[in-house]
């Protein structure tokens, strides 16, 4: 069962670490509601369902238009066993000629780890209740106003606002951010569950596209004439078919949602770090406003030739609400193998997630990783050419290792943050891992060019429990490269054949453990088994 019992009790133990000394010890009052079903206008129907996160996590409830009322109180009982009472609303006949019916509040007493589940007609009196006997509870509600959660509606919030009641929202959301920054062991199966089937999804773009390259997909008779084209007779040729494909497995191996929209960039699309549109065809370019449907026709078999490119699919489904979140970059063209450049910048940005992960553990700064991560690319780049290197050892210092790092330079090459909390959310509980007082910035780690830092989406030391992504990436943007067009440190020659190449990323979702790290996706990304795949030889 999930344990929201326990995530009731660490929610309220960190509200109560937020509140000022002297409301400690009074009685502390949850009230949320969770997600109502959206519909789409004039359709009568509904669109996908998905609880709000902290609604969720404090109930495991996923049921619609439900609501919580939690009662705690700091030194009592109500610490060890805060009362927990979930309200869901109680099912109509229309609603059962039309759709599937929620649990009666009897069967739901079972599924959830609740004192009590009643019928919605009982909130306003059970919270009247409340405020009877906790005269001087302070209730707490999420950001009122907010679109980003469901709003409180005013049959309730007239009770316990003021002067009703007193009820705050400075408390809940990070109360509730911090709680959720570190996760249990039935949250890090949820999480394990999402990468298990999300790396099966990207294992079978990847086969895919390697059997296109063997031949092995062949149109059956009719295919595209008389009848439609069956799935096993798709070639992936286009950013779409590798979305459809990537989304189906996800769907039959029982996952509802993907935990954000994927991200299929072909060629220097992939440049563009969450492009959104996955609706051009690879090879050649763009296409005309229809290209995009799935059309009758084999591309193979008219003898047109894939560029050799990369494809970057950044997608990763849900599990019991608990996301994933994987970024693979694979060859297309080119028998399924990298070009020589791709294959340098492929294994540079490898060897940035590997160095990264090697240094996981608990209590290392996330901010020394991202520098980390800036070391290890210019490193590379100087290798490659791409930075220009000292003519001899010990000659010049401003072209250095040290001094490139220093100049923000590779920011144009890796704008984004080396990594992020992953939970209930993609970009999980942002007020938790980027606080905006934030005493751990500086404090013992060293801290590179201050434009590293602003798109990372964690500044703290890790901790035990925090599942976090590793992603880096080497990007040729013209957007990102317009402004440094003009930098001492760039070999623009050199850099003019990397340029195609438009971008890596390698993305994968580790839990933090007591003196390391265990990465929870499972789908390989060495270079050999990659281009092995992809090629179809293996
Ligand atoms: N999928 C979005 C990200 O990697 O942050
Ligand atoms: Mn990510
Ligand atoms: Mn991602």
């Amino acid at each position: 069962m999930y344990p929201a019992q326990a995530h009731i009790i660490k929610t309220f133990n960190k509200l109560i670490e937020l509140l000022p000394a002297s409301d400690r010890a009074k009685p502390q009052i949850i009230l949320i509601p969770g997600a109502i079903t959206p519909f789409r206008n004039d359709t009568d129907r509904e669109l996908s369902f998905r609880q709000e996160s902290n609604f969720y996590y404090l109930s495991g409830c996923a049921v619609p238009s439900s609501y919580l009322l939690l009662t705690f109180q700091h030194g009592t009982s109500l610490a060890e066993q805060p009362l927990t009472q979930l309200f869901i609303p109680k099912v109509e006949l229309a609603d059962l000629m039309w759709s599937v019916a929620p649990p009666s509040a009897e069967e739901a007493t079972k599924l959830y780890q609740m004192t009590r589940v009643q019928y919605l007609g009982e909130l306003s009196s059970a919270i009247k209740e409340q405020m009877k006997a906790y005269p001087g509870a302070t209730f707490h509600i999420l950001p009122a106003g907010s679109p980003l959660f469901p709003i409180l509606p005013a049959q309730y919030t007239a009770l316990v606002l003021p002067p009703h009641a007193p009820a705050t929202d400075d408390y809940l959301l990070p109360a509730l951010h911090r709680a959720r920054l570190t996760k249990d062991a039935d949250e890090i199966e949820a999480i394990r569950q999402a990468n298990a089937i999300s790396s099966r999804a990207h294992e079978v773009v990847m086969r895919v596209l390697g059997q296109g390259v063997r031949g092995a997909i062949k149109a059956g008779n009719g295919a595209g004439v008389d009848r439609p084209f069956l799935p096993n007779e798709w070639l992936i040729e286009k950013e779409a078919e590798a979305e459809a494909l990537f989304v189906a497995s996800c769907r039959r191996e029982g996952s509802v949602h993907q935990a954000y929209l994927p991200i299929v960039a072909a060629s220097t699309r992939a440049s563009t770090l969450h492009y959104c549109c996955n609706d051009r065809e690879f090879a050649w370019g763009p296409v005309g406003p229809h290209d995009h449907q799935n059309g009758d026709c084999l591309a193979h078999g008219e003898g047109r030739q894939l560029n050799p490119q990369v494809l970057l699919i950044d997608a990763g489904c849900e599990w019991d609400c608990y996301a994933s979140d994987i970024t693979r970059t694979m060859p297309v063209g080119n028998g399924g193998k990298f070009t020589p450049e791709a294959r340098a910048i492929y294994e540079l940005v490898l060897e940035m997630q590997r160095l990264s992960m090697d240094a996981l553990k608990p209590g290392v700064h996330w901010d020394a990783i991202q520098l980390l991560c800036h070391r290890t690319l210019v490193r590379g780049f100087q290798r490659l050419g791409i930075f220009k290197t000292p003519s001899s050892p010990g000659s010049g210092s401003w072209n250095a290792e040290e001094a490139i790092v220093a100049s923000g330079v590779s920011t144009a090459f890796f704008p984004h943050g080396v990594g992020h909390s992953l939970g209930l959310d993609v970009h999980d509980v942002p007020s938790a891992s980027k606080p905006e007082r934030n005493e751990t910035v500086g404090k013992g780690v060293e801290l590179g060019h201050e434009s590293f830092y602003a798109y990372l989406r964690l500044r703290l030391p890790l901790e035990e429990g925090m599942v976090v992504t590793v992603e880096p990436g080497i990007y040729f943007s013209p957007h990102l490269l317009a402004p440094v067009r003009d930098s001492k440190h760039i070999d623009y020659e050199v850099l003019k054949r990397y340029e195609s190449v438009g971008g890596v990323r390698i993305e994968d979702a580790v839990v933090i453990t007591k003196d390391g790290y265990e990465n929870l996706t499972t789908v390989r990304s060495d270079t050999d088994w990659i281009e092995g795949v992809c090629s179809g030889l293996l």
